[in-house]
């Protein structure tokens, strides 16, 4: 079991003018897939408190996953910030996220959600609205486990993994 962290990024529930249900729900989506969601935090779109709530999360989970200022909006920086603290990109990621969600809307290819890795740290950016929260969590989900299994020293080899899951096919 990992450890996860959500982070809210919402000017308007950061100012109380509307309920933050993102990160709730991915929260509780990460729960049901057997994450341990150690924290959960909320900051405006402000990038230098986005950077250090991420520089923070990611002491404390394996997992961190962001909800929010991901589209064009002048205040939307959450890329930025996430980018700015992660020491490699992982950007099959958000390519995933944005193959599955063009299949529901055009409008996910306004999403400029990014994913790195800082340290032992998997940061994966979501888009705000909650029913997108779903759609690209539930995309990415069944495969970050293998990712953390490799950045975290678990059952890195992904020759051998991929043999014991053909095996049942062959038998
Ligand atoms: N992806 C999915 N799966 N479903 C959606 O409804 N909304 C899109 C996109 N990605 C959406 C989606 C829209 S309208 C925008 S503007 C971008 O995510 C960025 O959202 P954000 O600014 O809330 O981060």
């Amino acid at each position: 079991m990992y450890t996860a962290a959500v982070l809210t990024v919402s000017d308007r529930s950061f100012q109380g003018q509307r309920a933050d249900e993102a990160g709730p729900l991915a929260a509780s989506l990460l729960e049901e897939s057997g994450y341990r969601v150690v924290e959960t935090a909320l900051v405006p779109d402000e990038r230098a408190e986005i950077e250090a709530a991420l520089i923070r999360l990611a002491d404390e989970a394996a997992l961190v996953v962001t909800t929010g200022g991901t589209g064009f909006s002048p205040r939307d920086v959450t890329p930025e910030a996430t980018l700015a603290v992660c020491e490699r990109l992982t950007p099959g990621i958000p390519e995933a996220m944005r193959a599955a969600s063009l299949a529901v809307t055009p409008r996910a290819m306004l999403s400029r959600a990014a994913a790195g890795i800082r340290g032992g740290t998997l940061i994966v950016n979501l888009p705000g609205n909650p029913k997108a929260v779903r759609e690209n969590l539930e995309a990415v989900l069944p495969t970050l486990e293998h990712g953390l299994d490799m950045l975290l020293g678990g059952p890195a080899d992904c020759s051998l993994l991929f043999s014991r899951e053909k095996q049942p096919k062959e038998l």
